[in-house]
C-alpha cells in the first residue's frame, strides 16, 4: 500500500474539482448572522488552553459536588472532571423543572400512523421517576446494566433517563436489530433488565420486537425482566411470561407520583455501552462515562447547532446508533432544547413525511444523513417543494462523507440557499462532534466538515505518523477530549490496540482524510475493513462470519462498493460447499439468511459465486481486488496472488451478471 490510504485515492477529483471553483460559503447568512455572536474568540480560547476552555463548559452542568482535577491523562487512558459528582437525568431534566421550562416541550414526537404527543420537561420529570421508581422494584440497582430495544417511541427516552438515574448503564440495541445481535450485546454486557415494546411502526408494518426480544433471552440467563411497552395494541398476540415479562404502563400505574432521589455519581461513572462494529466479527461496547460525555454532547450541541430555547431541532437519527444518543437525548436535552422525534421512515406513506413534520411544527434546526439527502434528490424537488420549509435556520449532516453536489442541494432546495449546513464528522466512540464548522463563525465548503470544535486537535498523518500539512493521510487525535469513550466494555485490551497502538500516544480514528491549503479536512471513508452503509458501519467479518454460518457456504468475503444513494453497499463473494448450486436463488437465500442473522441494514447488494477467493501467498484475501471487481474497475496488480487464475474466473462471472 502507498502511504496514503486507499480511500485516498478515491473521491479526490471531485474534491480538486471543488476546489478549483472555490464555492465558499461565508459563515453569516441573514438568519444566523447573530449565531454564536458572544463566542468570536472562542477558536484562540480553546487553542491557548484546551483543558480551560473544557473546564469553562463544564460550568454549565449541575454538580452534585463539585471536581478537583479537570483531566486526568495517562495515555489511553482518560479521565475527566476527577472528584466531581452529578447525575445525568438531573442534567437533562430536573433543572430545567426548576425554571420557567418546566413547562416548555422536551420531546415533541411524531408517530408513523400520524399520531403525535408533546411532552413536557415536567411531563419528562414524572415519567422519569416513575419508571426509575419502576426499575428499582425490579431489583435494578447502581451499576446494573439494562437493555433497551425499541422503536423510536418516547419510552425510550423515559427509559435511557430513568437508568441515568439509577446509575445503571443502559445499553440501547437498535430495533432493526435481529434477535442475534440483540442477544449477543445482552450477553456481552451482562443486562439484567431487558426494555422493549410489543412492536414497533415500520412502513406501515408492525416490526415484531417482542418476539425478536423472546428469541433473544432464551439464550441470556442474565435477564430477570422484559418490560413490554403497548405499542402497536399488539397485546392480544403477544405472549407474556410471567413473572418475567411486565407491561410497561403496569408499572408506571404502580409507581403514580413516585420520585426517585437521583444518585450522585462520580464524573467517571458508566453512563452507558453502545455496540458498534469493528474489524473482527464481534460488536465492540463502547462505554461512555457521565461528566466528560454530558460536557461534550452539551457544548457541542450548543454550538454546532446554535441551540436556542425558541428552536425546534429535529434529528432524524434513531436512538439506537450514538446520534440519537448524543442529539436528540443527552445533549439537547441537556440544554434545555426542544426536540422533534420521529417513528418512522422518511419515505412513508408519502416521500415528502420530513418535510410535512418540518412544516407541522416549524422546524428550526434539521440534522440527517448524507444518504436520506441524496435519497431526497433521487426522488425530485416536488416532495420539499409542497411545504413552506421557511423556518429551518440551521442544516446538518452527519453519518458519512457528504458528496458537494448533495450538499449544494441540500442548502439549496432544504435550505432555500440561506441557511448554514454544518457538516459534523465524529464516531461512537468520540461521543460527540469534533470536526465541523461552527454556523456564524466558520467559512463552509461543500464537503468539507472543514475544522476541529474548539478544543479538539486532529491532525492529518502518514504511514510514519509525520504530520502532512497539505494532502491525504489517516486521521488522527492528538489530544484526549472529554467525550470520548473509555474503554471497550469488558475487553481494555482490544481498545488500546485498536485505537492507541497504531500512533503512539494518539487516537487512530480509522479514517482516511485530506487536508487541503487553507488546513480544512475533508473526510474520506475508512482506512480499515468496516463499511459505511447508508450512514451505519458494519464490519466485513459480521457478515462474513453470517454468511459462513449458512450450511452451503464454505468461505465468504466481503467488500464495499460505491453505491449511490448509500454511499457504499455490501458486495459478498462466496465459495459453496459440495453439492450446492450457485444462481440468484442461492444468492437471494443468503441475503435472506444475512439480513435474518444480523439485521435488514447488513443485506448484501451483491453476491458472486466463484470457486475460490483471490488469496495472497499467504492467504490473506485480497480485498482490493474484490473491490475491484465489485465496482467493475479494472484490476491492480495482481503480482502477489496466490493463483491468477481464480481471478478471471471471478471477473467472468461479474461481466456476466452485468452485462
Ligand atoms: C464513522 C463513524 C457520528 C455518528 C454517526 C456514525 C463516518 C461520520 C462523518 C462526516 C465523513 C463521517 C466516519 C466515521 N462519518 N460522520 N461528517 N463525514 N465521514 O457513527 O457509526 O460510529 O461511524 O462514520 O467514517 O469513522 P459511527
Amino acid at each position: 500500500m502507498a502511504t496514503t490510504p486507499d480511500a485516498a485515492s478515491q473521491g479526490q477529483g471531485a474534491i480538486s474539482a471543488l476546489l478549483q471553483e472555490d464555492r465558499r460559503y461565508p459563515p453569516s447568512s441573514e438568519f444566523t448572522a447573530q449565531a454564536n455572536a458572544g463566542d468570536a474568540g472562542i477558536y484562540e480560547r480553546a487553542k491557548a488552553d484546551p483543558e480551560a476552555f473544557w473546564a469553562e463548559q463544564a460550568q454549565n452542568l449541575d454538580w452534585m459536588e463539585p471536581y478537583k482535577t479537570v483531566l486526568e491523562w495517562d495515555v489511553p487512558w482518560a479521565k475527566w472532571f476527577v472528584g466531581g459528582k452529578l447525575n445525568a437525568s438531573v442534567n437533562c431534566v430536573d433543572r430545567h423543572t426548576k425554571t420557567w421550562r418546566k413547562n416548555k416541550a422536551a420531546i415533541i414526537w411524531e408517530g408513523e400512523p400520524g399520531d403525535s404527543r408533546v411532552m413536557t420537561f415536567g411531563d419528562l420529570y414524572r415519567e422519569v421517576n416513575q419508571f426509575a421508581a419502576a426499575l428499582q422494584k425490579l431489583g435494578v440497582k447502581n451499576g446494573d446494566r439494562v437493555a433497551i430495544y425499541m422503536g423510536m417511541i418516547p419510552e425510550l427516552v423515559v427509559a435511557m433517563l430513568a437508568c441515568a438515574r439509577l446509575g445503571a448503564p443502559h445499553t440501547v440495541v437498535f430495533g432493526g436489530f435481529s434477535p442475534e445481535s440483540l442477544r449477543d450485546r445482552i450477553q456481552d454486557c451482562e443486562a439484567k433488565i431487558l426494555i422493549t415494546a410489543d412492536g414497533g411502526w415500520r412502513r406501515g408494518g408492525k416490526v415484531p420486537l417482542k418476539d425478536n426480544a423472546d428469541k433473544a433471552v432464551v439464550e441470556c440467563p442474565t435477564i430477570q425482566h422484559v418490560v413490554v411497552v403497548n405499542r402497536t395494541d399488539d397485546a392480544r398476540h403477544v405472549p407474556m411470561h410471567a413473572p418475567r415479562d411486565v407491561w410497561w404502563h403496569r408499572l408506571m400505574d404502580d409507581a403514580k407520583h413516585a420520585i426517585v432521589e437521583p444518585e450522585a455519581l462520580d464524573s467517571e461513572h458508566p453512563l452507558y455501552i453502545l455496540y458498534t462494529s469493528g474489524t473482527t466479527g464481534k460488536p465492540k461496547g463502547m462505554l461512555h462515562t457521565t461528566a466528560g460525555y454530558l460536557c461534550g454532547t452539551m457544548t457541542t450541541s450548543k454550538y454546532v447547532f446554535d441551540l436556542k430555547d425558541d428552536d425546534v431541532y429535529f434529528c432524524t437519527a434513531d436512538i439506537g446508533w450514538v446520534t440519537g444518543h448524543s442529539y436528540i437525548v443527552y445533549g439537547p436535552l441537556a440544554n434545555g432544547a426542544t426536540c422533534v422525534m420521529y417513528e418512522g421512515s422518511p419515505d412513508y406513506p408519502d416521500k415528502d413525511r420530513f418535510w410535512d413534520i418540518v412544516e407541522k411544527y416549524r422546524c428550526t434546526i434539521l440534522y440527517t444523513a448524507p444518504t436520506a439527502i441524496r435519497s431526497f434528490m433521487r426522488w425530485g424537488n416536488e416532495f420539499p417543494e409542497k411545504h413552506d420549509l421557511s423556518s429551518l435556520r440551521l442544516l446538518g449532516s452527519v453519518g458519512e462523507p457528504i458528496n458537494p453536489e448533495a450538499w449544494v442541494w441540500y442548502r439549496e432546495h432544504i435550505g432555500a440557499d440561506r441557511t448554514p449546513v454544518v457538516d459534523t464528522w465524529w464516531q461512537t466512540e468520540t461521543g460527540h462532534i469534533l470536526i465541523t464548522p461552527l454556523p456564524g463563525l466558520t467559512t463552509a465548503k461543500p464537503g468539507s466538515a472543514t475544522i476541529p470544535f474548539p478544543g479538539i486537535e486532529a491532525d492529518v498523518v502518514d504511514e510514519q505518523g509525520n504530520s502532512v500539512p497539505v494532502g491525504g493521510g489517516y486521521l488522527v487525535l492528538k489530544k484526549p477530549w472529554p467525550g470520548m469513550a473509555r474503554t471497550i466494555w469488558g475487553d481494555p485490551d482490544r481498545y488500546v490496540n485498536q485505537y492507541w497502538s497504531r500512533f503512539e500516544g494518539w487516537y487512530f480514528t480509522g479514517d482516511g482524510a485530506k487536508r487541503d491549503e487553507d488546513g480544512y479536512l475533508w473526510l474520506l471513508g475508512r482506512v480499515d475493513d468496516v463499511l459505511n452503509v447508508a450512514g451505519h458501519r458494519i464490519g466485513t467479518m459480521e457478515v462474513e462470519s453470517a454468511l459462513v454460518s449458512h450450511p452451503s457456504v464454505a468461505e465468504a468475503a466481503v467488500v464495499g462498493i460505491t453505491h449511490e444513494i448509500k454511499g457504499q453497499a455490501i458486495a459478498a463473494f462466496c465459495t459453496l460447499r459440495a453439492g450446492n448450486r450457485p444462481g440468484d436463488e442461492a444468492a437471494d437465500e443468503l441475503k435472506r439468511h444475512v439480513a435474518a442473522k444480523i439485521g435488514p441494514i447488513a443485506r448484501p447488494d451483491k453476491i458472486f459465486f466463484t470457486a475460490e477467493l483471490p488469496k495472497t501467498r499467504s492467504a490473506k484475501i485480497m480485498r482490493r481486488l474484490l473491490r475491484d471487481i465489485g465496482e467493475g474497475r479494472v484490476i491492480g496488480d495482481t503480482t502477489t496472488l496466490a493463483d491468477p487464475t481464480v481471478l478471471a474466473e471471478i471477473r467472468s462471472q461479474y461481466e456476466e451478471k452485468e452485462g
